[in-house]
């Protein structure tokens, strides 16, 4: 095997993040996807062979150990590419913003996995309400604080933004994020028509 390999679901946000970056330094040629079915109650074989966490997404290399998780898989693609995504001058926001994107992800795939895997009448509501608590904080920190670097030069904090948002008009469009968040609902109706954007849209 000569070829980078990545254990991935079209579903997942955390995949999505690491397409788009390949799609964004012109590494898609380099990666073959491999499509598994995995869930919180069971992990498909590849990726626990991949990931003891058995977690997607995981990038298997001809070189090296397996790496995980988005982050790290992000980071290895954007110095393989020799790309200018974690930009040095502004790393400390950039990692910021990206750590914020992925917290809204955590807590939003944690809302799926509840209303998804347990029994209707053990839901938690309290727990969904707290998540999304979480959510809507990141999302207002984002419109407020954030909105001057998301419209400065492409880097990783805006991709795990666009992959977050995209990640809530797939799964939670009832909760109408866009509402009292309009510069972050038109920075994301531009963000969102990027090539690598339109050809990484999430699907069941
Ligand atoms: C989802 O179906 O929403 C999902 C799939 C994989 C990872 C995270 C979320």
């Amino acid at each position: 095997m000569s070829r980078l390999q990545l254990i991935h679901s079209p579903a997942s946000p955390f995949v999505r993040k690491v397409r788009v970056t390949l799609a964004e330094t012109e590494q898609v040629a380099d990666v073959d996807l491999v499509r598994v079915h995995t869930t919180a109650l069971s992990t498909a074989d590849e990726a626990a062979a991949a990931n003891p966490l058995g977690k997607i997404p995981a990038l298997v290399r001809p070189d090296g150990p397996a790496i995980y998780d988005s982050r790290v898989i992000c980071r290895y693609l954007v110095a393989r590419a020799g790309a200018d995504l974690y930009p040095e001058d502004r790393l400390w926001d950039v990692l910021t913003i990206e750590a914020t994107a992925d917290g809204i992800l955590e807590s939003a795939v944690l809302m799926v996995y509840e209303k998804r895997l347990r029994p209707e009448e053990i839901v938690f509501g309290d727990w969904l309400e707290s998540q999304w608590g979480k959510v809507a904080g990141a999302l207002d920190a984002l419109n407020d604080r954030w909105m001057s670097h998301l419209h400065g030069p492409l880097d990783m904090g805006q991709i795990a933004v666009g992959c977050a948002l995209g990640y809530l008009d797939f799964r939670h469009d009832d909760r109408n994020w866009r509402n009292g968040r309009d510069a972050l609902a038109a920075w994301y109706d531009d963000f969102a028509q990027r090539e690598s954007m339109v050809t990484t849209f999430p699907s069941d």
